[in-house]
Formats: structure tokens, sequence, C-alpha cells
């Protein structure tokens, strides 16, 4: 089996009990876009958005709530599903989804948008930032931007469970080449599952390099020391953002990239 199919079944075996939690969360009106990535996406109000990696539709549902209408995309048929089951139960009609790889969309779907978003875990289940890069030009109007939000590659680098304890141990090579292969997926939204996966390392150079040479001007690059729930830290501000007391100002968490065609 190839590598984007295993991660195709992986995913897959977490999306009903993602549609469940998600669910449970908007009934109880406790789900909300990450607070970072609204503060930086600003007004989206009647815009046309094109969401990458859209999981079984909850940030797409949030970012039609916000005003635009939104187009979510996932490799996962099941995530598809479960995500238009999320927003007719929820009654969101600004929404829609379609199944398909990321390195693939350019020859499945049709379309421009005034904005390209992804995040919280997006970037390193492409196998190829370069055809990644084209694909979010593809897809922009003249007048749009691209926005990204996601986990900072040099804190992938190290081990997810000895970093909570204060101990940095780099075991995931920044500049690794293949794919990372892991037994277990999801934990965030559902218990975690056993299915075989791979996640592919990248360095923030690989990305903005993949949107410069598709043409794309990069209009800023922030680094946090401190990211939303559910993306890494161990004790909580008092804006509700999360840090890892030991490493505060020292050790990037999350970043953001918003980039506009040349
Ligand atoms: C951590 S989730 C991202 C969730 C996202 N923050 C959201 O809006 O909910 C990663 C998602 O990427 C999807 N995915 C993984 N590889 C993909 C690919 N090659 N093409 C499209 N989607 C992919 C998975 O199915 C999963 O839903």
């Amino acid at each position: 089996m190839n590598k984007i199919e295993a991660n195709k079944q992986a995913w897959g075996l977490l999306s009903e009990d993602h549609y469940n939690h998600f669910k449970k969360k908007f009934i109880e009106n406790s789900y909300d876009l990450n607070p970072i990535v609204k503060k930086e996406l600003g007004d989206i109000t009647g815009k046309k958005v094109l969401h990458l990696q859209c999981n079984t539709g909850a940030d797409t549902i949030m970012l039609a709530k916000m005003g635009a209408t939104v187009t979510g995309v996932d490799l996962v048929p099941d995530n598809v599903h479960f995500a238009k089951q999320l927003a007719n139960d929820l009654g969101v009609e600004n929404v829609d989804f379609i199944e398909s790889d990321i390195m693939e969309l350019m020859e499945n779907h049709e379309g421009k948008y005034d904005v390209v978003f992804t995040s919280d875990g997006a970037i390193g289940w492409l196998p190829d930032l370069n055809k990644w890069g084209k694909t979010v030009k593809y897809f922009l109007k003249d007048d749009g931007f691209f926005y990204v939000h996601d986990s900072h590659p040099f804190l992938l680098s190290f081990d997810e469970e000895k970093i909570k304890k204060g101990v940095l141990d780099l075991i995931y090579p920044y500049f690794d080449n293949e794919a990372d292969v892991s037994t277990t997926i999801g934990g965030y939204a559902s218990d975690p599952k056993e299915a075989k996966n791979y996640f592919w390392m990248f360095t923030l150079s690989k990305l903005i390099n993949a949107l410069s040479q598709a043409d794309l001007f990069i209009e800023y690059l922030i680094e946090h020391d401190r990211c939303a729930p559910g993306m890494g830290g161990t004790s909580t501000d008092e804006n509700g953002l999360r840090y890892f007391p030991e490493f505060e100002g020292k050790l990037p968490l999350v970043f953001s990239l918003k980039a506009t065609p040349r």
C-alpha cells in the first residue's frame, strides 16, 4: 500500500469519533477557531474560501460562521461524509466539501478563491511541498491571499512526551527527507487508534521556497512561542494560550504565514 493510501485509511478510523467530538462541542457552544488564527485571518465576510485538509469540517464550519462561503477538501471519504453531516446537523449552508488528495487537487477541482486556508496539523501529511505551493497558487484569485498556521517544524523535531517534562530530545531530524512512520494516529479529538501512517518532516525554508517558486509573495512569517490548546504546551496563560514554562521565549511552537500572488 502506498503512503497516502495508508494515511487515508488511518485517518478514516477517526472520522466518526471526530464527528461526535466536534458535534458535541458545537452543541455545547464550546467550539471556536484557533484564537491566533482568528486574529490573524481578520474579516473574511463575503469571501470565497478553500480550506485544505478540513478533516470532519469543524473549522470549515467556523469559517462559514464568520461570513465566508467555504469549500473544505479532505483525503478521507468518511471525513467528507461526516463534515457534510455536521454542517447539515448545525444548519450551516454556506459550506461544501470535496474528497481529494491535496497532491491531486488541481486535477480534481476547478475554481478560484479569495482565500486559501490551512491550519493545525496539516503540512506534514503532504509529501511534496513544491506541488502544494503550485496548488495553492492555482486556486487563488489574483487579489486573493493564502494563510497557513501550523506546528513549527523545529518543535516537531523533539520527542513529544519528553518535552512535556522539560526535556528536549531531538529524535526527528529537522532535515529529514524520508517520511516518519508511526503506528498510532489521532488522540486530539478521539482516542488514538492503531494504524500505520506516514508524516513528512518539513523545514521552514522548504515551505517558503515552495510558495516563492510558485510565484507567491510572502507577506509575513510569524513564529509564536505560545499556541492554541491542542497544539502543544503544558501551561495555559491568561489569554487561554498554551506554552512550556521551561522554554518560554526559547522555542517556537507554531508559525503563521500569509502570502499573495505576485
Ligand atoms: C490534523 S488533521 C487537520 C485538521 C484541521 N486542522 C481541521 O481543519 O480540522 C489532518 C487532516 O489532513 C488530512 N489529510 C492527510 N493527508 C492528506 C492529503 N494528502 N490530502 C488531503 N487531506 C489530507 C487528513 O485526512 C486529516 O483530516
